[in-house]
């Protein structure tokens, strides 16, 4: 066994010289499932403000329920420091937003990271850096990955260098676009790995998270780029669920043409902006323009989704079911 996978390791570096751009994976993890065979987690996005704008009642509700729930892990679908990212690997924003912020001990687990566009603003480099993991052990953060459980994959994926405007508006904001460049290059990687990945997934139930929507009302709405781009491969692989911040809101926004759910968990912090623009009422499940976040667990067979306000009070829940024996 261990000579084979010496030998597998010998291969891979050998095609890594020949081709680079074609061995390019995801990192994979691998998140053990409960004795019973489920999971469960939080999903917040859109929060490092240093406990301001009600971070910290986030914070302490995210704290009750996942105790609750027991959960698992937490999925951070980014925007993790306001306004502009981190500065390097020792600004001291990475304790005052994150550290001694989440602090219940029910959140003392891993934390699964994306990096949102205000990520971008900063040294996006420092957030990837496993220095942060030795600052707090909870940390994990990469540009796009894969976490496995044995009951639903989870395909991360960095949806920042997608938005053309980062790229063409007014410079008011300068992004660090460092191992990014040249752009069309790292999308087509991008999106080449996801698919492949979701292709040779066996998962029961598929989960993919970014940063930007694909689908919402909220003051952002839909991007158009993701809907091009990203969309296609979801529907083609059959994911389940879309997750996403960007937008300072809760939201459930179910398709007409395919089992595929959207949910916005971006209420970790600054929201209240009152302009959800209207949507097709058969779509759209749940609104909520206030702060707060989702919890999920999976079995086999079984997904709920509850979505929760600073109070702890249950905003909107929903659940999906598949049989034990799948076809496909
Ligand atoms: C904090 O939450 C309360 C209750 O939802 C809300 O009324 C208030 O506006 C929020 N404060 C801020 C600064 O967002």
């Amino acid at each position: 066994m261990a000579s084979m996978k010496i030998l597998n390791i010998f291969i891979s570096f050998l095609l890594l010289l020949l081709f680079p751009a074609a061995m390019a994976e995801l990192h994979r993890l691998e998140h053990p499932v409960n004795t019973d065979g489920s999971i469960s987690f939080l999903v917040v996005g859109d929060w490092g403000r240093r406990g301001t704008f009600n971070q910290s009642q986030v914070a302490q509700q995210m704290g009750i329920i996942g105790e609750k729930l027991n959960i698992d892990f937490v999925v951070s679908t980014g925007d993790n420091f306001y306004d502009d990212g981190l500065t390097g690997v020792d600004d001291p924003a990475f304790e005052e937003s994150f550290t001694n912020v989440y602090t219940a001990p029910s959140l003392q687990k891993n934390w699964y990271n994306v990096l949102g566009n205000h990520d971008y603003r900063g040294d996006a480099l420092a957030q990837l850096s496993p220095i942060l993991k030795q600052k707090d052990n909870r940390w994990i953060c990469m540009r796009s990955y894969i976490v496995n459980t044995d009951v639903a994959e989870f395909f991360f994926v960095d949806t920042t260098p997608f938005q053309d405007m980062y790229f063409t508006t007014p410079k008011d904001h300068t992004y660090d676009w460092r191992n990014v460049m040249p752009r069309k290059d790292y999308l087509s990687q991008v999106l080449k790995d996801l698919d492949s990945a979701l292709r040779e997934s066996s998962a029961k139930w598929k989960i993919v998270v970014g940063h930007h929507t694909i689908k919402s009302a909220g003051h952002h709405g839909s991007s158009e780029e993701l809907g091009v781009h990203i969309l296609p491969i979801l529907q083609a692989n059959n994911v389940d669920f879309y997750l996403n911040g960007h937008d300072h809101c809760l939201e459930h926004i179910s398709s007409s043409d395919s089992p595929l759910q959207f949910l916005t968990s971006g209420g970790g912090s600054k929201s209240w902006r009152g302009d959800m623009n209207w949507w097709n009422p058969k779509e759209m499940k749940f609104y909520y323009d206030g702060q707060g976040f989702m919890a999920m667990q999976i079995t086999q067979t079984q997904v709920w989704i509850q979505f929760f306000d600073i109070f702890g009070n249950i905003l909107h829940k929903w659940s999906a079911s598949k049989n034990l024996v799948s076809i496909m």
